[in-house]
């Protein structure tokens, strides 16, 4: 069965055609950071006009590198919820479309459903159930999963996401959008140990997320108790390294604690991690450590299946066509 997925919930116009839901035989992704970087994050606006300038270009280079005709295309998936709702009514109309004209079905999909996924398009055989962490600029949340389709939250941030901290540390130190692989390959060259920032974990045995307080501590480290007024003594480069490790770190030790917490609670039999953050090579490496401490597998996919791409939402369409989780043609695009 061939589908044809499509993602636009943020500022990455994707299509992609997957065989049976694990074949990734086309994925075009076509990154706005360039439109966005100016302004140091996502413009709602600007994303949504630069999908729809985008979306029937990328849904044909999707289908010329698949080589198959829209007619072979057995039925069309797309992220219909979390994202910012202009971006994600490009995506959406285009798939509803597309299939009032080739008379397919349609299947609507969680986005954070799909980051999950990208985990069965690269692994066979993953046992459930497992916890799952979406981490992302838009999200950062515990699921526990069943199944490749059934996940319940169990925690989520209350303030920043963890990619959005990132994207913000890296505003604040001058660095550059979008600032989580900027920062990842900086602290390489960095001393984890040279700050402590403030770690928040909240209530005893809380799954849920706070990051913006740390954000505001890199702030006041960078800047100085007083924000408006500039540093006296530009720091080196050696020390802002130092800061973008020590940063990284909190982050990271807070996503593994809270994750192996999870496991423990619901006695899980694998961790699987997915969104943009997941592509975080501090984060991964001391996963793999973890993994082996707490004897379950860790799940990682590959860093280019980490970021929104369409081949992890056409991925999971499959398994939901197979469940008989069919959307009707008035399905809605949720904020
Ligand atoms: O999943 P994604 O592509 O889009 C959303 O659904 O939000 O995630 C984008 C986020 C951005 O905040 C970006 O800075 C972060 O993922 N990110 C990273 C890395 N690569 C991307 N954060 C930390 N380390 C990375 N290597
Ligand atoms: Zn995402």
């Amino acid at each position: 069965m061939l589908i044809l997925g499509i993602e636009t919930s943020c500022d990455e116009t994707s299509a992609a055609v997957v065989k049976d839901g694990r074949e990734i035989v086309s994925s075009i992704i076509l990154s706005q950071d360039a439109l966005h970087r100016q302004f140091g994050g996502v413009v709602p606006e600007i994303a949504c006009r630069a999908h729809l300038e985008s979306i029937i270009g990328i849904v044909n280079n999707a289908l010329s590198d698949a080589k198959v005709q829209l007619a072979e295309i057995d039925a069309i998936a797309v992220v219909n919820s979390p994202g910012l709702i202009g971006s994600l009514l490009i995506g959406v109309t285009a798939a509803k479309t597309l299939c009032m004209v080739l008379d397919v079905p349609l299947l609507a999909i969680n986005h954070l459903h799909a980051h999950i996924y990208a985990n069965n398009l690269e692994h066979e055989n993953i046992l459930y159930p497992t916890i799952s962490l979406v981490v992302s600029g838009g999200h950062t949340t515990l699921f526990l999963s069943e199944s490749e389709t059934k996940h319940t939250p169990l925690g989520w941030t209350i303030d920043d996401a963890a990619g959005e901290a990132f994207d913000k540390v890296s505003k604040i130190l001058g660095l550059g959008y979008p600032g989580g692989p900027i920062i990842d390959k900086l602290a390489r060259c960095g001393n984890r140990r040279a700050v402590t920032f403030p770690r928040a974990y909240l209530e005893k045995d809380s799954l849920d997320f706070s990051f913006s307080g740390l954000k505001t501590s890199v702030l006041y480290y960078y800047r100085g108790q007083d924000v408006r007024t500039s540093r006296s003594k530009t720091p080196s480069d050696q020390e802002v390294a130092d800061i973008a490790a020590s940063f990284q770190e909190a982050v990271v030790d807070v996503l593994i604690d809270k994750t192996v917490l999870a496991s423990k609670m619901y006695n899980v039999r694998g961790i699987t991690l997915g969104g943009g953050v997941a592509a975080n090579s501090r984060l991964r490496q001391r996963l793999q450590e973890v993994s082996k401490e707490i004897g379950i597998p860790v799940y990682c996919p590959s860093p280019k299946l980490c970021t929104d791409n369409a081949a992890m939402v056409a991925g999971l369409a499959y398994k939901k066509y197979l469940e008989g989780d069919i959307s009707l043609l008035d399905v809605e695009s949720i904020p």
